[in-house]
């Protein structure tokens, strides 16, 4: 029975970096969430009888909001959903299921790496026919119609079996339950050598993956174990747990600093990796070494070539403003494009699309292809993977060979988390203000050569995305860059990002922090960072 229910508006449905995020019980206030989908729904033209993808990172609040969800794309004209079993979808596996069975799109449901329980946080995304997340101009009329909604679709039917294999149907649309992890597993199977890397492990190679409780176990446990014969145990917290085991579900050297300190022991494996909470996202760390996510960008840009799926070479690299610029000079050596893009991948797929570039990363921990629409964190693990079976050395090696060719790039993220918005927003406000006054003054010793608020042209369709982060350029090419958070969910989050380029190789064994400690210091002279926030260092440093 189709029912049009009756709503009101909520104000605040603006979707971030990536989606809608909020707190669960946000989420759980009655029609909040349908709102948000129907305004999705409302948004978009020409889906009637065509597919819909759906699944989530099987955090808290998952399975009901993926019954929702099913029974609103039945009533408002879908054909077929395409569901993962349990409601699971990685978001790299979402972005390839939509690719595969050519779906008009799909709902990704998921807060990425923030955490999940009842008091913590929820999202949902969607992604286009693509397989990427939808552009700014579906969310800014996603935003519009939030504003003014005032009533939803659903049905009155009983929930679909979410654990079961195989066909259902609600009202006049058909539900596919999938195996989340099958066509994902064959897909990165088809890019990878896999035999090489089976032997790697069969002379004994060792790594560690941490899936952290999040949705990534299942697929690591099929690839690297079933597939690939890593011994059993290989993944570590394979088991998704709707609260990831009370951790952040996120990659870094805070919320991974077991990996991080088993990584750095005397009895390390050769290799150790970990992925996010929807499976986007990758830390790479290799035996007495640490691959920020800017170097592993360049180096697997570098050695894609080594792998049978990318054997002809790239057609360009893009990268995020933010992240940091040693993978252009790789793009120079190559000699293909460099497109710098401001955060977020929704702004990789037109150049995805356009067949511009290959390989995309963020300083974020995130690296991917054209192979899906997304960032992909397995992925980047098995390109790593089948560049060490090919190449036989240990990263330390790989990565130290790759700086004294290119030069290094010293780099690391700062973020405030949680600063009051008014004091954060004030910080930014006073930065675009002087941005004109900054070229040719001195802080910490360092003289600013120019400094802007990043604007990009997207060459492919024309459209222009201002406010995108401050750049403050200094003399010599070192740069400090500051923006605000587009994902969190209290508060405001500055994240201050600091890049110093050092070509001589005798200066490349340096701690980081300390190898940018006058770009740390001009950081806080050029913006007050001390004086407006109250903090008198970073919550994060990555
Ligand atoms: C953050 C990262 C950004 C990434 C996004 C989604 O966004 O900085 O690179 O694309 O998460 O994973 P932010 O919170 O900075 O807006
Ligand atoms: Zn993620």
């Amino acid at each position: 029975m189709l029912k049009t229910v009756a709503t009101k508006p909520f104000s605040d449905q603006k979707p971030g970096t990536s989606g809608l995020r909020k707190k669960v019980p946000v989420f759980q206030q009655p029609n909040y969430a349908e709102n948000f989908i129907q305004s999705v729904f409302d948004s978009l033209e020409g889906f009637a009888g065509k597919a819909l993808v759906i699944g989530g990172d099987g955090r808290f609040y998952n399975r009901e909001v993926i019954q929702t969800a099913i029974r609103m794309a039945a009533a408002n004209g879908f054909g077929r959903a395409i569901v993962g079993q349990g409601g699971i979808l990685s978001t790299p596996a979402a972005s390839h299921v939509i690719r595969k069975f050519k779906a008009f799109g799909g709902l990704i449901l998921s807060a990425s790496h923030n955490p999940g329980g009842p008091h913590e946080d929820f999202g949902i995304k969607y992604n286009i026919g693509n397989g990427g997340p939808a552009p700014e101009k579906v969310t800014e009329a996603v935003f519009a119609r939030s504003k003014v909604i005032d009533r939803y679709l659903t049905l009155d039917t009983p929930d679909v079996a979410l654990d079961i294999i195989g066909t259902q149907t609600v009202g006049g649309m058909t539900v596919e339950v999938i195996d989340p992890v099958s066509d994902y597993a064959a897909l990165m199977e088809s890019l990878f050598d896999f035999p090489a890397i089976r032997a790697m492990f069969k002379d004994g190679f060792r790594m560690v993956f941490d899936a952290m409780h999040a949705v990534t176990g299942p697929y690591a446990k099929e690839i690297l174990e079933n597939r690939l014969g890593a011994p059993a145990g290989t993944a570590r917290n394979a088991t998704p747990l709707p609260d990831f085991g009370g951790h952040h579900p996120d990659p870094n050297l805070v919320h991974a600093k077991e990996l991080y300190d088993l990584m750095m022991s005397a009895d390390a494996p050769d290799f150790g990796a970990a992925s996010d909470g929807d499976g986007d996202r990758n830390l790479i760390i290799g035996k007495g070494i640490f691959v920020t996510p800017s170097d592993s960008l360049a180096l697997l840009a570098a050695n894609a070539h080594l792998a049978p799926g990318y054997k002809a070479g790239l057609k360009g690299i893009a990268r995020s403003m933010p992240t940091s610029a040693a993978a252009d000079r790789v793009a120079e050596k190559l000699g293909v494009g460099m497109y710098e893009t401001p955060t977020g991948w929704k702004f990789f797929g037109n150049l995805l699309d356009a067949g511009m570039a290959t390989i995309c990363g963020e300083e974020s921990a995130g690296t991917g292809s054209d192979h899906v629409r997304e960032k992909d964190g397995l992925w980047a693990v098995l390109l790593w993977l089948n560049v060490l079976a090919a190449r036989r050395q240990p990263v330390k090696d790989i990565v130290v060979a790759h700086w004294r060719e290119f030069g290094r790039n010293y780099y690391t993220r700062h973020d405030y988390e949680e600063v009051e918005s008014e004091a954060a927003n004030g910080l930014m406000a006073d930065l675009r203000g002087k941005l004109g006054v900054l070229p040719g003054l001195k802080f910490a010793g360092l003289v600013v050569e120019t400094a802007d608020d990043f604007a990009y042209h997207d060459p492919v369709d024309g459209s222009v995305s201002r406010n995108q982060g401050i750049r403050v350029l200094f003399q010599g090419g070192s740069r400090v860059v500051f923006r605000l958070s587009g994902t969190g969910t209290s508060g405001a989050t500055l994240r201050v990002y600091i890049e110093r380029y050092e070509p001589d190789a005798a200066q490349h064994g340096i701690e980081t922090q300390e190898a940018v400690a006058d770009l740390i210091r001009a950081a806080d002279e050029i913006a007050g960072i001390a004086q407006r926030t109250g903090r008198d260092r970073p919550s994060v440093i990555t």
